[in-house]
């Protein structure tokens, strides 16, 4: 059997470790004038500098064959291709179908898939040109100005985060809103603001079963039939995007506006499906079209760049070496950009849930570390939060800066101060504080890593190919631990015993261990 540790150029990047240790960042650079040149790239409106990371040459390159020799290329093109790589649950992982502009067909069962994506791309077009125009009349005959989605993780986590991003585009007369918590004060909050009948709710639930979404959208619907119309007149004012038609029909949503999507899209790589549904009402078709425009330019890159020049492969790499070698726990995202504040949330599912797994495709416990915590906010915020550990404390947090180059017009002040806020951080992570001795209070160690991604501008296709570029990292180190990316049992696991919990609310649930009765007595306490 294969194992990763054993491998030639695993030990080598582990002798490297020992080597480059007590390496400093700003020596790479005084060694090398052209380092910035040499380790940074541009893919589109995309810009990366990955130089003042603690990467020499000698071990980009090991890295770089630690890609060559793994199933990488294989695994990718069977990605692509529809071949079934989510071994557990026995699909293909076809997000990037979903995105296909060009005229390529994608097979899944020998059947092309293409077809019934551009219908559906087709039916979103449609609905949401209506809604937009105010063609789409609610019960009592006024157009629509609130779109709250109902949906959790993959289902809310894509589209929050992007309609938030994408604010600027937004239809000026229509307002969003997400419910995902389970917890009513959420969707309380969010109704207690609504007029039900220019309210239009989107139920996103892949499969239509899970329990905090169907207690939200109950919930939406018994507040909408108190305060408003009938029956009859859901269909107006609810529609589903899910891969169980029959179950969103059975709720009352008309069968036309069933958004469909299919069992190879996995929740947290949706967005581009008709999870997307709130971005096309928000930005509108075509901008929806401009954010799989731009994640099919990355895919693109991805497919195509040789590794040592392929974004994501570099990224992922550059993680790798950070998790499996120099001991790294977290990897912290910093937007410099308010419009990206969701953007930690929804890498952070992206990558947790992808890639926080134990065992290796064959299911083997493996013996390395996989994929990392993955947590942080908006800079400039977060410089007066946990910068300070980050300077000064005993982690190790490699850090990725992510900012758009164009100003707002009318606060180019402002977006000066955010950038230069944000290349000063870059700069004293890496330089430290010169001349202070390591025993010093005042003294910050500085040699710690970061990467810039650099937005031309944050519009629908640059953010399209920014989450795209996330995807594939999280897809690129997943080949190399030989994981499967694409299960969640782990979160299954919880769904399913929170069933049996609030099923056994009512009986003596002996079963459950000592803790769990307790305190389920004092929950029931209160029902
Ligand atoms: O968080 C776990 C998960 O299964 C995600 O993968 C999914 O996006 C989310 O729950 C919601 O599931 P559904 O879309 O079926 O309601």
């Amino acid at each position: 059997m294969f194992q990763l540790t054993r491998s030639v150029t695993w030990q080598a990047l582990d002798r490297l470790r020992d080597k480059t240790t007590n390496d400093r960042i700003r020596d790479y650079f005084t060694h090398d004038p052209q380092r910035f040149e040499k380790m940074s790239l541009r893919v589109g409106g995309l810009f990366l500098d990955y130089s003042k990371n603690h990467v020499s040459d000698e071990v980009l390159a090991k890295l770089i064959e630690l890609a060559d020799h793994s199933a990488l290329v294989q695994r990718r093109a069977q990605m692509f291709s529809g071949d079934i790589i989510n071994v557990t649950e026995n699909r293909p992982v076809l997000h990037t179908a979903l995105r296909n502009l060009s005229d390529d067909p994608v097979y899944v069962d020998g059947e092309d898939v293409m077809p019934e994506i551009t219908r559906t791309r087709e039916q979103i077009k449609q609905f949401s040109e209506t809604v937009r125009s105010g063609e789409w009349k609610g019960y009592s005959g006024k157009p629509i100005k609130d779109v709250v989605n109902i949906g959790i993780g993959g289902s809310d986590l894509g589209p929050n985060m992007a309609v938030r991003a994408l604010l600027k585009y937004r239809h000026p007369e229509m307002h969003f809103h997400f419910v995902s918590n389970v917890d009513g004060t959420h969707i309380q909050k969010v109704l207690s603001r609504l007029d039900p009948a220019t309210t239009l709710f989107i139920v996103s639930t892949k499969t239509f079963s899970t329990q905090e979404t169907l207690l939200n959208a109950k919930t939406a619907r018994r507040w909408f039939l108190e305060n408003a119309g009938d029956d009859a007149d859901i269909g107006a004012h609810f529609v589903a995007a899910s891969t169980n038609r029959k179950a969103a029909m059975e709720f009352g949503i008309r069968e036309e506006n069933v958004f469909e999507f299919w069992a190879w899209v996995g929740g947290r790589y949706s967005m581009w499906s008709s999870i997307g549904l709130p971005i096309a009402l928000s930005i509108g078709f075509e901008g929806f079209i401009e954010l799989l425009e731009g994640a099919h330019e990355m895919d693109n890159h991805f497919i195509h760049a040789p590794l040592s020049e392929n974004m994501p492969v570099l990224m992922a790499l550059i993680g790798i070496w950070y998790i499996n070698f120099i001991g790294a726990e977290t990897q912290a995202i910093v937007p410099y950009d308010q419009a990206l504040n969701q953007l930690p949330s929804f890498l952070q599912q992206l990558d947790m849930e992808s890639n926080g797994k134990s065992v290796d495709i064959f299911g083997h416990p493996v013996n390395y570390k996989t994929g990392p915590i993955v947590w942080g906010q908006t800079g400039s915020n977060g410089q007066h939060a946990f910068f300070q550990l980050l300077h000064q404390g005993t982690r190790y947090v490699p850090i990725d800066f992510i900012a758009s180059l164009k100003p707002e017009p009318g606060m180019e002040d402002h977006h000066f101060a955010l950038l230069t806020n944000m290349l000063a951080q870059a700069n004293a992570f890496m330089e430290g504080s010169q001349g202070g001795s390591q025993q010093d209070p005042f003294s910050c160690p500085g040699n710690r890593p970061s990467s810039t991604l650099l937005l031309d501008e944050l519009t629908p296709r640059n953010l399209g190919a920014l989450i795209a570029l996330y995807e594939h990292k999280v897809f690129v180190q997943g080949v190399i631990w030989n994981i499967n990316s694409f299960d969640q049992w782990g979160v299954q696991l919880g769904k399913r015993i929170a069933g049996e919990i609030s099923e056994r609310i009512d009986t003596n649930a002996a079963d459950f261990d000592a803790s769990t009765q307790g305190l389920l007595e004092l929950v029931r306490a209160h029902f």
